[in-house]
């Protein structure tokens, strides 16, 4: 190894659990992750816990040491070297969740959209840093577009990414952001990807996945712009380069996929029509479930067909939902776009309300199989809300809500509150939006499981308003 060598990004926790975490980093160069584990603050105990595979370029030198044998509900102090030599302290910190099924209060937060300007930017991870300790969050969902690779004017490369040289090198310059790597360092992360982190609005033509597409208004911008022509087509071979990074960066370290997609001999993932696989996962905290969706990969309009989940993640969706019907009180579907908050000037139709078949089979799976306690966790928007619905037979009815905060930093969209309309097809009623907020923020969720009565689950919205942090609640 180079003496050079040194971590690029992270560390960071994934894939947390009540006995095993993911410890990951990204090294500027080919090396090995050398995991150290102690319990005391300030790492006099710690010990070589385990290693990674060697980083190499195959995976942009990204890798993960993953840890088995912990203790439930205990603190761990970690650090990753380049080397075996002991760490004078630690890099952070981490929590191990309790057991399954075992009912516990604890707040997680959630948010997405992450388009950093200049040295002003991560004032929104700089304020949920102060909550992470003030209110002992446990974990933070990333609900997409952590890095806009197509955002030429952002992303540090000042091009559309086009091959995976150029989508690692985003996400260098995005998770370099100092706020967001030390929140990081201390919070545990699961993510998910939306559009932007292979482009905008991109989704693909036939359920062959052979050739993909970004809006033709996109293509006539970048034309406009003078942006070179591959920026303005979408081949195969950019959204397997994107969805690698996407691997690197943000899947290695999420608990398995429930069902992952298949791999060619490159080790990229191979997109056949009759791959079931996509990169949905689930995970526990206690006794609240949480199914993390892959709104993305599998989506496919155009004339041979229109789907958002494909029938293999809908499988599994299904079968996640019977499962923790009855055994966990709490099930949280994590969603990268909305699916309660429709819009009359929806033009991308790039939610759920592009896809009402697939929105209404699921609203009617909720309420036909009274599956209580469903909250959907969204972003997307650009704009942060809160509603409630109830579907389900009206004599025995399932209450759902949906929470949504977008965006971290990025342009919000101040008329989001005046193109909402409530969803006609009859697959929910009494729709409540509670509140809308149109400026950068962030999602805190407080779970109590009280001695008598229903689990409590409260949504507190918190934003930025001329430079002050305010809050709002639901729930
Ligand atoms: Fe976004």
């Amino acid at each position: 190894m180079p003496e050079q060598t040194q971590i690029l990004l992270g560390p960071l926790v994934g894939g947390l659990s009540h006995d095993h975490v993911n410890l990951w980093a990204r090294a500027s160069g080919p090396a090995t992750l050398h995991a150290w584990l102690g319990r005391k603050p300030d790492f006099s105990d710690a010990k070589l816990a385990g290693k990674s595979l060697p980083l190499n370029d195959a995976t942009g030198c990204a890798g993960v040491v993953p840890l088995d044998n912990l203790e439930p509900e205990t603190s761990y102090f970690y650090a990753l070297t380049l080397n075996p030599k002991p760490p004078p302290k630690a890099d952070g910190h981490f929590r191990t969740f309790p057991r399954p099924g075992q009912p516990r209060a604890f707040n997680f937060a959630f948010g997405s959209c992450f388009r950093p300007q200049g040295g002003n930017s991560g004032a929104t991870f700089r304020a949920l840093e102060t909550h992470r300790q003030e209110d002992e969050l446990r974990f933070i969902l990333l609900l997409g577009d952590q890095v806009y690779a197509d955002a030429w004017e952002y992303n540090g490369i000042a091009k559309v990414a086009a091959n995976l040289t150029d989508y690692r090198n985003v996400y260098t310059h995005v998770w370099s952001n100092p706020y967001f790597r030390a929140l990081l360092n201390n919070l545990p992360a699961f993510m998910t990807l939306d559009d932007h982190e292979v482009d905008d609005d991109w989704r693909w033509n036939d359920a062959r996945r052979r050739w993909a597409t970004i809006p033709w208004w996109d293509q006539v911008v970048r034309w406009l712009k003078g942006r070179p022509p591959e920026e303005c087509y979408l081949p195969l071979h950019r959204v397997r380069d994107a969805l690698q990074a996407y691997w690197e960066h943000q899947g290695m370290h999420a608990p398995a996929m429930t069902l992952p997609p298949e791999l060619n001999y490159a080790g990229q993932y191979k997109l056949r029509e009759q791959d079931p696989g996509s990169l949905a996962y689930s995970f526990t905290y206690g006794a609240a479930a949480f199914f993390v969706m892959d709104t993305r990969s599998m989506r496919v309009k155009g004339k041979s067909g229109k789907t958002m989940l494909g029938e293999g993640q809908w499988q599994a969706l299904e079968d996640w939902l019977r499962a923790v019907r009855d055994d966990f009180p709490l099930k949280f579907l994590v969603t990268s776009c909305s699916a309660l908050y429709s819009m009359w000037t929806d033009i991308p139709r790039d939610r759920w309300s592009g896809f009402p078949e697939e929105r209404d089979r699921l609203l009617r799976f909720i309420g036909g199989n009274d599956i209580q306690g469903v909250y959907l966790l969204a972003g997307d928007l650009h704009s942060a809300h809160a509603i409630s619905a109830e579907c389900g037979p009206r004599r025995n009815p399932v209450r759902i809500w949906e929470f949504c905060s977008t965006p971290f930093e990025q342009d919000t969209n101040p008329l989001s509150r005046w193109m909402y309309i409530p969803i006609l097809s009859g697959a929910v009623r009494r729709q409540k939006v509670h509140f809308v907020v149109t400026s950068n923020n962030f999602g805190v969720v407080r779970v109590e499981f009280p001695a008598q009565g229903q689990p409590q689950v409260r949504f507190e919205l918190h934003y930025e308003d001329k430079g002050e942090w305010k809050e709002k609640t639901a729930g």
